[in-house]
């Protein structure tokens, strides 16, 4: 069983959007198994990349419907982008200069945040996007 499983509670209304939640949750999951089969270090650090690269063209993605249709929570939603996105370097920092072993417990992060991201704060721009026409 996948240790991160979209299903509808997840969708936000917004297909481009579901899709690229699932996109992100899919590379949570390739973290876990690299990590479960302890995949070389190399291969990680690719991992880590890719998902920061993903995970802020999906949040400048958002974030420019957001500043089309002047979304009234902009700032306080770009903030958290900005706080994961920071986290996410950080640990890819830390782990290329050998400063930090991945573990379980951020691969559980990763999820967590994205979950709750999703659930809480996703969610409240559903009526939002969909008025305004975003597919
Ligand atoms: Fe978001």
């Amino acid at each position: 069983m996948a240790f991160f499983k979209w299903n509808n509670t997840f969708s936000v209304g917004v297909a481009s959007i579901d899709d690229q939640h699932k996109i992100l949750i899919n590379m949570i999951n390739d973290f876990y198994d690299n990590l479960k089969n302890r995949t070389n270090n190399e291969n990680i650090s690719i991992l880590i990349n890719e998902m920061k690269k993903y995970a802020q063209f999906h949040f400048d993605y958002e974030e420019s419907y957001m500043l089309k249709f002047n979304y009234q929570d902009f700032d306080l939603h770009q903030k958290q982008h900005h706080i994961f996105a920071s986290k996410v370097k950080d640990f890819e920092e830390k782990f290329n200069n050998g400063t930090l072993i991945l573990s379980f417990e951020i691969t559980s992060f990763l999820k967590e945040w994205l979950k709750h991201h999703i659930l809480v704060e996703d969610k409240k721009y559903t009526t939002f996007f969909i008025e305004k026409g975003v597919k």
